[in-house]
């Protein structure tokens, strides 16, 4: 079963196309360069690009999968999480194709693409890696911190949440006080890896004392406002290293104890890691450590561009969507739900 996906979510406008877990073809535009100057993304911005580039990059797609619309059973479309506007854009090539050549649409939640990412596969087939539920996925990204338990296939118990400000938010704060420029959890790993990753500071575990599965990144970025409101400006230039790397040992500190707490909590040690910060080597040795202390596996996105967003772990979603029949049977009933939940 061959599936176009598309994802406009955020500032990526990717397509791919998918057969079962295999990526026949992947293509994406980045806006990286649009919105860097900006600090973060800017939604009117990113409507703009995914407009300009969405047909062209679907054409592209075809071609590297070598093949036309005729060939394709199923489309599929992030319909939310994400920036209502980018959203759209989409939504609504998706529809049009799916009318204009009578195929079915499935619509995806971006969130569990980040949990199917860990098991998306190239065109050989590979990695294998047979699906062995339960799993506890770990979601990170710039808009969402959360702790999934994953009993089946699309079957989900959000454990714990965010209250306020996402990891990789937090880490683009920071990097912006910092005085870099937007993604910001790149740059706080690079600094970070020049001292080794060591803890210079001590900046507060947020949440670690509450004893449920949530998560709060505010208090860490206030603390590091204050922090360097006290610093005179050259020893802050002189020290930024030393400050990154404190400050992502504290964000990541929060996370692995959590996701202790929820191992021990349901028995399940089998992770899976997937969202942006999951490009993050320190978070990835910080968890690996982890799961082997309690005899368990961890799997990340197996190839780089599976991180970040891309349409890719979209269409996997969809092909097992598709096996229990969850394509849309009115295509003008699918709508963007840019406050999507995983259920
Ligand atoms: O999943 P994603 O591409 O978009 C959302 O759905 O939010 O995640 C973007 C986030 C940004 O906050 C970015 O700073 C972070 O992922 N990120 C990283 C790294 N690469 C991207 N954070 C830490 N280390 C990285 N290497
Ligand atoms: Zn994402």
């Amino acid at each position: 079963m061959y599936i176009l996906s598309i994802d406009t979510s955020c500032d990526e406008t990717s397509v791919a196309v998918t057969q079962q877990r295999c990526v026949r073809a992947h293509v994406e535009y980045t806006q990286a360069v649009v919105h860097a100057k900006w600090g973060g993304v800017v939604p009117s911005l990113a409507k703009r690009a995914h407009k300009e580039r969405i047909d062209s990059v679907i054409e592209r797609t075809l071609q590297k999968a070598k093949m036309d619309m005729e060939k394709i059973d199923a489309l599929a479309v992030t319909v939310g999480p994400g920036l209502a506007i980018a959203l759209e854009v989409g939504i609504r090539t998706a529809k049009n194709l799916s009318l204009q050549y009578n195929k079915p649409l499935i619509p995806v939640n971006h969130m569990e693409g980040h949990i199917y990412s860990c098991f998306v596969q190239n065109t050989k087939g590979n990695p294998v890696r047979p699906f062995s539920f339960p799993y506890l996925a770990i979601l990170a990204s710039g808009g969402h911190t959360e702790l999934v338990h994953f009993s089946d296939h699309l079957c989900y118990t959000i454990l714990g949440s965010t209250r306020d400000d996402a990891v990789g938010e937090s880490l683009d704060k920071a990097a912006r006080m910092l005085g870099f420029g937007y993604p910001g959890g790149p740059v706080i790993e690079r600094l970070a890896e020049e001292v080794e990753n060591k803890d210079y500071f001590q900046f507060p575990r947020p949440m670690l004392r509450s004893t449920d599965l949530d998560f709060s990144y505010a208090g860490l970025k206030t603390a590091l406002m204050y922090f360097l409101r006290r610093m005179p400006e050259t020893e802050r230039s002189q020290k930024v290293r030393e400050i990154a790397s404190s400050y992502q040992e504290a964000a990541f500190g929060a996370l692995v104890r959590k996701t202790q707490r929820a191992i021990q909590q349901t028995g399940v040690s089998s992770l899976l890691l997937g969202g942006g910060v999951a490009a993050n080597k320190r978070l990835r040795t910080l968890l690996r450590t982890l799961a082997r202390t309690h005899k368990g596996t961890i799997f990340f996105p197996p190839y780089k561009y599976l991180n970040a967003d891309n349409a890719a772990m979209i269409g996997v979603v969809a092909y097992y969507k598709a096996l229990q029949g969850l394509h849309s049977q009115n295509v003008e009933h699918i709508n963007r739900v840019p406050r999507l939940a995983l259920s």
